[in-house]
C-alpha cells in the first residue's frame, strides 16, 4: 500500500519543480493526481509521463470560474478531492524602492489571491466528501524578511497566516480538513534559476543560493515533496495550522 493510496490530489503548478516532484511522489504513493498549471505544454507532458488515470488541467490560479471549472472536473472524473496542493508560485524581485505598484499586484494576484481561491474552492470540495489536506507553498520568505522581494517576501507572509485561518476555520467547523504551510529555502527548480539568471552577477547570486543553508547545499525537489507526502498523507492527522521549515537549517540562524 501506498502512503497516499486511493486519494485524489489537485496540485498547481505541476508542470515544474516543486509542484512536478510532488505530482510525481504522490502519484508513486498511489494518489491519482490532476495536475494543474497555466503552462499546457508541459502540464500535458507531465501527465502523459505518469499516465492514466492522472489528469492535466489547464488552470491560472488567479482565475475564479477556472478553479470551479477544475473542482468539477476532479469530482467528476474521481468522486472526490483529498489533498489540494497549492504550488503555482511566481518570483517578482525587487526592494521598496525600485517595485512598481504593478509588480507588487502581479505578484499577489498569483501567490496571494490563487492560493486564497484555491483553499476556498478545496474546502467546498472536501467537506462535502469527508475531509483532506490543503498543503499551501509559503517560503522561508515568509517567516524572515528578503530586502530584495518586498512583494514576495508579502505574499508568502499571505499565505503563512492564510493557512492557520483556514485550518482554524475548518476544525471549528469539524469538517476534518487540515491546512499546512511549508516553508522552503532555495530548491533547485527553474524559478531559482530565473532568479540568478536576473541578478546583476550570476555567478555571485547562483554561489550565494548554494551556500545559503547551514547544510552547505541546495534543496532538491524530492526535499519539499518528503516533506508534502507527509503533510498529504494521514500520518500528518494531528497537523494542522502548522508552518513546516525545510530549508537546510537557513532560518535556525
Ligand atoms: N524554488 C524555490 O527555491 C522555492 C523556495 C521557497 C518557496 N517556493 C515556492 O514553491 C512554489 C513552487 O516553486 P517552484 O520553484 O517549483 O517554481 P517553478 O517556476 O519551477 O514552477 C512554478 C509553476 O507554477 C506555474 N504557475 C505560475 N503562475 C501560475 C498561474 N497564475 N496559474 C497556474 N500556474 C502558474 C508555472 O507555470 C510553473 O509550472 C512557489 O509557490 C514558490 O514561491 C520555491
Amino acid at each position: 500500500m501506498g502512503r497516499v493510496e486511493g486519494k485524489v490530489a489537485l496540485i498547481t503548478g505541476a508542470a515544474s519543480g516543486i509542484g512536478k516532484g510532488c505530482a510525481h511522489k504522490l502519484a508513486a504513493e498511489g494518489a491519482r493526481v490532476v495536475i494543474a498549471d497555466r503552462n499546457a505544454e508541459a502540464g500535458r507532458a507531465v501527465a502523459a509521463a505518469l499516465g492514466a488515470p492522472h489528469l492535466f488541467e489547464l488552470l491560472d490560479v488567479t482565475d475564479e470560474d477556472g478553479w470551479a471549472r477544475v473542482i468539477a472536473t476532479t469530482l467528476g472524473a474521481f468522486g472526490r478531492l483529498d489533498i489540494l496542493v497549492n504550488s503555482a508560485g511566481i518570483a517578482v524581485w525587487g526592494d521598496i524602492e525600485r517595485l512598481t505598484l504593478a509588480e507588487w499586484r502581479l505578484q499577489h494576484a498569483v501567490n496571494s489571491d490563487g492560493t486564497f481561491l484555491g483553499c476556498r474552492a478545496a474546502v467546498g470540495a472536501m467537506k462535502t466528501t469527508g475531509g483532506g489536506s490543503i498543503i499551501n507553498l509559503s517560503s522561508v520568505a515568509g517567516l524572515i524578511g528578503v530586502g530584495d522581494a518586498a512583494a514576495y517576501s508579502a505574499s508568502k507572509g499571505a499565505v503563512r497566516l492564510l493557512s492557520k485561518s483556514v485550518a482554524l476555520h475548518a476544525a471549528r467547523c469539524g469538517y476534518n480538513i487540515r491546512c499546512n504551510s511549508v516553508h522552503p529555502s532555495f530548491i533547485d527548480t527553474p524559478m531559482v534559476d530565473a532568479v540568478c539568471v536576473a541578478a546583476p552577477d550570476q555567478r555571485k547570486m547562483r554561489t550565494a543560493v548554494e551556500r545559503a543553508a547551514p547544510l552547505g547545499r541546495i534543496g532538491q525537489v524530492e526535499d519539499v515533496a518528503n516533506l508534502i507526502l507527509y503533510l498529504a498523507s494521514d500520518e500528518s492527522r494531528f497537523v494542522t495550522g502548522a508552518e513546516l521549515v525545510v530549508d537546510g537549517g537557513l532560518t535556525a540562524m
